[in-house]
């Protein structure tokens, strides 16, 4: 039997909290006019003291089943992508699994910071193909508010909370190519970028929970090719050029490396979901969010073609072929 992982179910969440760039200027020196040159970003979300990532993921998560019309008990797995966990351990998953009433099958988190997402799916997809999992939630969410500096500009502006969520089941698609679902997903690291991207504490170094510490010129310059090679990769393993892509979905970290993508890819801005601008970074949180509202608004419609494609700290990248 060949099996492919359908994407049967979207769901997201932001936290009510606007935060605009004119609000940010009133604590550190920066200015909407910056802000917006350089990233695109006009305001971002900020979750409430005691607003945790598993309720911000919870929330996506019950929207994504609804839209799937399953239950939690029909889910054997939850894979959960956030570098930004309630506790230290148990994995943000095992919470979500138990406000959704779950009770069965595993769920675990995974870590590749902005690429976690991409990576929670290659996961709960590689499960399904081998039949080790039959219905699969997959959830990005964060509050990388908790991890930043406030005072230091060059980072704090850029990020900010929400979650989003899929839900995927395996269907049996012998002889049919065109079937929808997971096409392909491809993933990378590179260790020894680590102090280009990196949080300045955790449970072995320091004993506390840091700070994002980011080199951007550094990122900005890897983004961009990094990219580009897995989306390459992707089109390349399904046979498929640029022009076939009905939809790029990326990674949301800032306007100009979304634009470079695109010019590389000659794909015309209509076809290209942002939600920077009101949505800044979320992390493993950008690509559920910005799928989902595309959805939501019906510009990706059933038989579409949508590339996936992140990169974050790690350095970590990858991309993902979904036919919708
Ligand atoms: N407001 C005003 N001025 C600022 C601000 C700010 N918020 N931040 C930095 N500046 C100043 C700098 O101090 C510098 O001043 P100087 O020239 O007097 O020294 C000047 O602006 C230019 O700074 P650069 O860092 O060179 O600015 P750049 O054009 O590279 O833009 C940015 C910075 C937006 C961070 C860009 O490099 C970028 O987007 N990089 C990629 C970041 C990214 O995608 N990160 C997420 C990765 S995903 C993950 O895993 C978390």
């Amino acid at each position: 039997m060949v099996r492919r992982s359908q994407v049967t179910g979207c769901g997201s969440y932001l936290p009510a909290r606007v935060m605009t760039n004119a609000q940010l200027a009133k604590t550190v020196d920066t200015s909407d006019d910056w802000i917006r040159q350089r990233t695109g970003i006009r305001e971002r979300r900020v979750a409430e003291d005691g607003e945790l990532t598993s309720d911000l993921g919870l929330k996506a998560a019950r929207e994504a089943l609804d839209m799937a019309r399953l239950e939690a008990v029909d889910l054997d797995l939850i894979v959960c992508a956030t570098s930004t966990p309630d506790e230290t351990f148990p994995a943000t998953a095992t919470r979500i699994q138990a406000e959704l009433g779950m009770t069965g099958g595993a769920a675990f988190d995974v870590q590749a910071v902005c690429t976690g997402f991409i990576y929670a799916l290659a996961v709960a997809d590689n499960f399904i193909r081998l039949g080790q999992a039959r219905n699969a939630l997959v959830i990005g969410a964060e509050t990388f508010s908790r991890i930043l500096d406030w005072t230091d500009r060059s980072t704090c502006v850029l990020f900010g909370d929400g979650a989003g969520a899929v839900v995927l089941e395996g269907v049996d698609c012998a002889g049919n190519s065109e079937a929808s679902g997971v096409l392909s997903t491809h993933l990378y690291s590179d260790g020894r970028h680590h102090d280009a991207l990196y949080v300045d504490g955790g449970p072995s170094s320091t004993g506390t929970v840091g700070h994002l510490r980011m080199e951007g010129r550094e990122v900005f310059r890897h983004a961009v090719v990094r990219m580009v090679e897995a989306i390459g990769a992707a089109l390349e393993a399904n046979g498929l050029t640029p022009s076939d892509i009905d939809w790029l979905v990326p990674h949301q970290a800032n306007l100009r490396i979304i634009e470079a993508m695109a010019r590389r890819l000659n794909l015309p801005e209509d076809r290209v979901i942002v939600t920077v601008d009101r949505h800044a970074n979320t992390s493993a949180a950008s690509i559920p969010l910005a799928l989902c509202e595309a959805v939501r608004d019906q510009r990706i419609r059933s038989g579409d073609l949508i590339l996936m494609e992140a990169m974050g700290g790690g350095f970590t990248w990858g991309s993902a072929l979904v036919r919708w």
